[in-house]
């Protein structure tokens, strides 16, 4: 049976100006997700968006509210995201101090009734998160470096999907693998064939006029 892709478009590269419109623009396109890049300019070189931003978006919520948060302490600011209408937090391992300390904020995340993610930037290899992998709904691995969109995809991350797909066949532990960064109808493929649930794309939507074109072509239609 043909797995179901999941889009999850990033709005980092949407035009804010008319950020109702780019959504619904999106959701009409067949996403199903929304990727929000939270950024605190010290996690990574970058500043985008916080809570404020997903409470308003959440008013009219068309998507799944997946949250990526690239952010130095994200167990001090989830609450807010939370109450802002997160669906799922993706967290960043390189950010945590300790296997405890994530294990406690991977419970803290699911008691507030929110999915679970864990992400690694593209040195940090799958063998440092297996811990975790029976406890978290979502893997987010990340083909570039985090801080910017429009980069371009770092094959280092395809073993990682594969490992993470085999690991999950064996085990049968349930965690999504979502891929970010540089992913555009070519690299979606490669990243398709080893396994990968959810590609998330800033870029390559949100640059072109016809957003459905661009999601139909990572979905392979
Ligand atoms: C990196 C961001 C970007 C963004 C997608 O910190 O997470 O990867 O989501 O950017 P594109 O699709 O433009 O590479
Ligand atoms: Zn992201």
């Amino acid at each position: 049976m043909k797995k179901e892709i999941i889009i999850a478009p990033s709005i980092l590269s949407a035009d804010f100006l008319n950020l109702e419109k780019e959504i619904k623009d999106v959701y009409e396109g067949g996403a199903k997700f929304l990727h929000f890049d939270v950024m605190d300019g010290h996690f990574v070189p970058n500043i985008s968006f916080g809570a404020p931003i997903l409470k308003c978006i959440s008013k009219n919520k068309l998507l799944f509210n997946d949250v990526h948060l690239m952010i130095d302490n994200p167990q001090k600011y989830a609450i807010d995201f939370i109450k802002a209408g997160a669906d799922l937090i993706t967290f960043h391992y390189e950010a945590m101090h300790s296997n405890e300390e994530i294990i406690d904020f991977i419970n803290f995340l699911k008691s507030n009734d929110v999915k679970a993610g864990l992400s690694i930037k593209p040195n940090t290899k799958v063998e440092q998160i297996k811990d975790f992998l029976p406890l978290i709904d979502l893997v987010l691995v990340m083909s570039v470096e985090p801080g910017f969109g429009g980069q371009k995809f770092n094959e280092i991350a395809l073993d990682k999907i594969e490992e993470l797909d085999i690991i999950r066949r064996q085990s049968g532990f349930k965690y999504l693998i979502e891929v970010d960064g540089g992913i555009n109808k070519e690299t979606g493929l490669l990243c398709k064939t080893k396994g990968v649930d959810v590609l998330v794309a800033g870029s390559y939507i949100y640059n072109k006029d016809n957003r459905k074109e661009a999601i139909d072509s990572l979905l392979g239609n």
